[in-house]
């Protein structure tokens, strides 16, 4: 219309979050009808209680406009909300190099071949613990949160000093590592799938953090294999993929539209988002996924002193982590695909312009080079979908990315501004990673909500 406007035909192409910004604000729009030399100016809200499409239409008679002052207005905020966000997820990585650098430097004075006894002395402690009927709820969470430390430590430290040899010398010198290391995680499963009192375990282990042992890894790992579990709850006795049938219409279908662009909205279903059908996870899997829940960020290992004392961002060297942790897995040790790809796709965000990682870059060369490829599901349980992108995500990855963001927004020990409660971050969450920005699973969150709520009460 003029330099003072700008229209909603032009916002269509703008960040998502404008225009759920311009609802909420409730601002007021020119409607501008040239055919019938109609004006008139009416409020946003009301037209879209009319018609919630009516901005999204090609051919209209009528043409809309809104204050151009009041998008850079919002822009603005948008971009600051992006940054505060950004800092929180990356402060929260910094500092767990710099925590746990001193436990790093003083394992790496010892012997790879005590390492790997203590490693073994680990494996041994779970299988006791799995054994003894008498052992207590506190040993227990011990053990778990212990075992599964060391073992984190283990693996960076050696990967870290393998990063110098041959593919083939590193595979050779970190195998024994690699195998204790299933075994471990694949025991401490086992201890967590017959925990009967989640409650108190979850609530322990967030008490826990407070202190020098828990750091973010275990939490992660601990967390995330619990979700599983209560994901494959769901799915058996709660009925979680009739429920989800019957609500998918209603309330998925749109907010998965945007993307899966090649497939109608009136025609996608919940097997379009859950590749072949949502359905559990496998026990031989759920192992799998834990040892990449366990691993996820061991791609870190590089900057650890690189960090310290470094109070800047800088995006690059935050983003390089997804992929190296993701080389070093797949080139270094001889950890399954499955697992480097839990580490190296934990930042992908269903390709949104602020995640990172080498899917994306791949997909870009692929539509440089004009080769076909068509997403026909959002997430798939098979990994060969994702290297021939007909998918947009690997499950456990899904699993992974909420609770990742979730601890990093509630972690107690943060030194960059305060923490969040469970509440104030899921609704943090729900905002900025669901609605504004199409980030993590909507159906997968809803399902952590709930898990939430069943493992301590939200405060
Ligand atoms: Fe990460
Ligand atoms: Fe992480």
């Amino acid at each position: 219309m003029n330099s003072t406007t700008i229209s909603m035909e032009k916002v269509r192409t703008l960040d998502e979050r404008i225009f759920q910004e311009l609802l909420r604000l409730n601002c007021s729009l020119l409607c501008i009808n040239e055919a019938r030399g109609k004006k008139r100016t009416i409020s946003l809200r009301a037209l879209y209680d009319n018609d919630r499409e009516f901005w999204l239409r090609e051919s209209s008679d009528w043409t809309y406009y809104v204050d151009s002052h009041l998008i850079s207005h919002i822009d603005e905020g948008l971009q600051a909300v992006d940054l505060e966000l950004e800092k929180r997820l990356t402060v929260n990585e910094e500092s767990i190099e710099a925590k746990i650098s001193g436990e790093y430097s003083h394992l790496k004075d010892i012997p790879p071949g005590e390492r790997i006894n203590a490693l073994r002395e680990t494996l041994a402690r779970i299988n006791r613990l799995i054994g003894s009927r008498s052992s207590s709820e506190q040993e227990k969470r011990d053990v778990l949160v212990e075992a599964s430390y060391y073992a984190w430590l283990v693996n960076k430290i050696t990967l870290d000093e393998v990063s110098g040899l041959s593919d083939r010398d590193a595979r050779s010198a970190t195998g024994e590592v690699a195998r204790l290391t299933e075994n471990i995680v694949g025991a401490l499963t086992d201890v967590l799938s017959e925990d009967d009192a989640p409650y108190t375990f979850m609530h322990s282990l967030m008490d826990k953090s407070n202190g020098s042992t828990v750091r973010h890894m275990v939490r992660t790992f601990l967390m995330a294999h619990r979700f599983v579990l209560f994901f494959n709850r769901q799915m058996n006795d709660e009925g979680l993929a009739s429920r989800l049938r019957v609500d998918f219409s209603g309330k998925y279908r749109k907010w998965y539209a945007s993307l899966l662009p090649d497939i109608p909205e009136s025609s996608l279903t919940l097997e379009h988002v859950f590749k072949g059908g949502i359905r559990p996870v496998g026990q031989q899997e759920l192992k799998i996924y834990s040892a990449g829940f366990l691993l996820h960020d061991i791609g870190k290992q590089r900057y650890i002193s690189y960090f310290e004392g470094d109070e800047s961002y800088d995006g690059r060297k935050v983003e390089a982590h997804a992929k190296t942790g993701y080389r070093m897995l797949l080139q270094k040790s001889v950890y399954s695909r499955k697992i480097a790809a839990i580490a190296g796709f934990h930042h992908e965000y269903y390709g949104h312009k602020s995640g990172y990682g080498y899917y994306r870059e791949l997909k870009a060369l692929m539509e440089l080079d004009q080769r076909a490829h068509r997403h026909d599901s959002c997430i798939s349980y098979n990994l060969e979908d994702l290297n021939r992108f007909a998918t947009l995500a690997y499950l456990p990855v899904k699993f992974l990315e909420i609770v990742d963001v979730f601890d990093a927004v509630t972690d107690p020990v943060r030194t960059y501004k305060s923490y969040m409660g469970t509440a104030q971050a899921l609704k943090f969450i729900r905002t900025e990673f669901i609605d504004n920005n199409k980030k993590l699973d909507i159906i997968l969150f809803d399902l952590f909500v709930r898990f939430m709520a069943s493992e301590r009460p939200v405060v």
